[in-house]
């Protein structure tokens, strides 16, 4: 039962994650932020259990491995938007562009931090 409400959850993130990027009412972007966040909050409280009752974490695990995967594709989209910055010409776009930029940045800096603390514990 927590695996199928797992799995509805999961279905809703997607479902508001599409509806975000359609949505021009700055009110209902927002309700769809709270509906994104409780989400991912929720998720998180199902695996919890889930992994309380079937003991080990049947969930994807956090491996140093995986971290890198995540670190690539990070770098990925960081080097395809910095492509599109530089062939927009609109300042407001360009603008929006160079914020994701530097969110991926920061994310690449957080999964690398990531990744030495996994190295560190498992040594
Ligand atoms: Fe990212």
């Amino acid at each position: 039962m927590l695996k199928a409400q797992y799995d509805a959850e999961r279905e809703e993130l997607m479902l508001y994650i599409d509806l975000l990027g359609s949505i021009q009412n700055s009110i209902v972007r927002s309700y769809i932020r709270t509906l994104l966040g409780d989400g991912l909050k929720h998720i998180e409280y199902i695996s919890k259990m889930m992994s309380d009752i079937e003991g080990a974490s049947r969930s994807a695990s956090l491996t140093s491995d995986g971290i890198k995967k995540s670190i690539f594709h990070e770098r990925e989209s960081r080097e395809i938007l910095q492509e599109c910055f530089e062939i927009a010409d609109e300042p407001e776009i360009k603008s929006i562009l160079t914020s994701i930029i530097v969110d991926e940045d920061h994310h690449i800096k957080i999964l690398e931090h990531m990744d030495q603390l996994i190295q560190s514990y498992s040594k």
